[in-house]
């Protein structure tokens, strides 16, 4: 066990809403579509030219600030997203500037596709249990609203805009904390999801824009297929390494892609609806985001208690896919 407790969580979702009707204007699509295929109604999107940073700053002060902690207390920050703020140096080093670290802790970007989330923790975990980090803010940000093809249905429909954060300190003596981890990589499921263009093996130029390869492609079929059994995997995993059964797991938190996954994934492990949470009919598929923004708003709902057991379980490019479970 990694003895740690989650001193805050915070979260940050844009202004601006989209509904399915909003889309289904100046779309080939429907609130009907969109609704059965996936269970999204609506979903938060930012402003062309507010920078996504922002959004992870204010998910990380209101954690800080629930933690009774300030930016100087920070000893690791991991940022994770599929999309930097610039490709170099990422995103970390715009969090950190915003909240201002002037005490130079170490940061850095977590890119483990949707997953990075959980990839986050765990590693912010092990820096911890290590003696590397003392306490670790672990910010999910994303603002896939600027990589997505607006006129592709297939796509665009999918995706909201959002950050979520989680400080983390140290807890010794208690019963609190990481009891187990499971963590994997299927290459063979690269070309799942991607975009193509604006790395090196595929530089931008005139020609690329063209051919809209700065957008996000995405295999929905292959995705959805591997996603169901990539999270059961790591789920049953995780709870082995833990020592613990499914049913000793009070609240679920899979990433949120469609709920067709995560009633697939439920139905799979036969875990109980009522302790799944889910809030893709709200805020949609915010990527790295979607773990934090759903674990803040449940602990400010007052349903996550001392003691709960958690499991957090998500997929994504590359495809990373993985299972953090904690005791509250
Ligand atoms: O974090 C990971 C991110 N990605 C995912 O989680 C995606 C996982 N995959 C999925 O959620 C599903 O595969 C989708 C929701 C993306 C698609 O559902 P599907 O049941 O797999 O549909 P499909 O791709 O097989 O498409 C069926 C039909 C197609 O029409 P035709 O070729 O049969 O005439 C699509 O063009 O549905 C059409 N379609 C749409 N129709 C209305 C696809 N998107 C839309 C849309 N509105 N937005």
């Amino acid at each position: 066990m990694i003895a740690l407790r989650v001193a805050g969580t915070g979260r940050f979702l844009p202004e601006r809403e989209i509904t399915n009707e909003d889309l289904s204007r100046t779309l080939d699509t429907s609130d009907e579509w969109i609704r059965s295929r996936t269970g999204i109604r609506r979903r938060r999107i930012l402003d062309p030219g507010d920078p996504p940073a922002d959004m992870g700053v204010a998910a990380a002060r209101a954690a800080l600030k629930r933690a009774g902690l300030t930016p100087r207390d920070v000893d690791l920050l991991l940022v994770a997203t599929n999309v930097p703020e610039e490709i170099i140096p990422g995103s970390a080093p715009f969090i950190a500037e915003g909240l201002g670290l002037s005490h130079e802790p170490p940061f850095f970007d977590v890119k483990a596709g949707c997953a990075g989330f959980v990839f986050g923790v765990a590693i912010a975990g092990a820096l911890m249990e290590s003696g590397l980090a003392g306490n670790a803010l672990v910010v999910g940000i994303e603002a896939l609203s600027r990589f997505v093809d607006w006129e592709d249905r297939k796509t665009c429909v999918l995706f909201g805009d959002g950050a979520g954060a989680v400080v983390l300190v140290r807890d010794s003596g208690g019963e609190r904390g990481i009891l187990g981890v499971s963590l994997h990589g299927d290459a063979t499921k690269r070309e799942l999801l991607r975009i193509a263009a604006g790395g090196v093996r595929l530089p931008a130029s005139p020609q690329t824009v063209a051919e809209k390869k700065h957008f996000l492609e995405m295999k929905g079929r292959g995705v959805y297929q591997s996603a169901v059994t990539m999270m059961e995997r790591a789920t049953v995993e995780a709870a082995q390494r833990a020592g613990i059964s499914l049913s000793d797991i009070d609240w679920l938190l899979p990433h949120q892609a469609n709920l067709r996954i995560i009633e697939a994934l439920v139905k799979r492990l036969g875990f109980p609806r009522e302790r799944v949470l889910v809030n893709i009919d709200r805020v949609a598929n915010t990527s790295t985001a979607s773990i934090p923004i759903l674990l803040d708003e449940a602990v400010r709902d007052g349903m996550i208690r001392e003691g709960h057991i958690l499991a957090l379980t998500a997929f994504g490019a590359g495809a990373c896919y993985g299972t953090v479970i904690l005791r509250w």
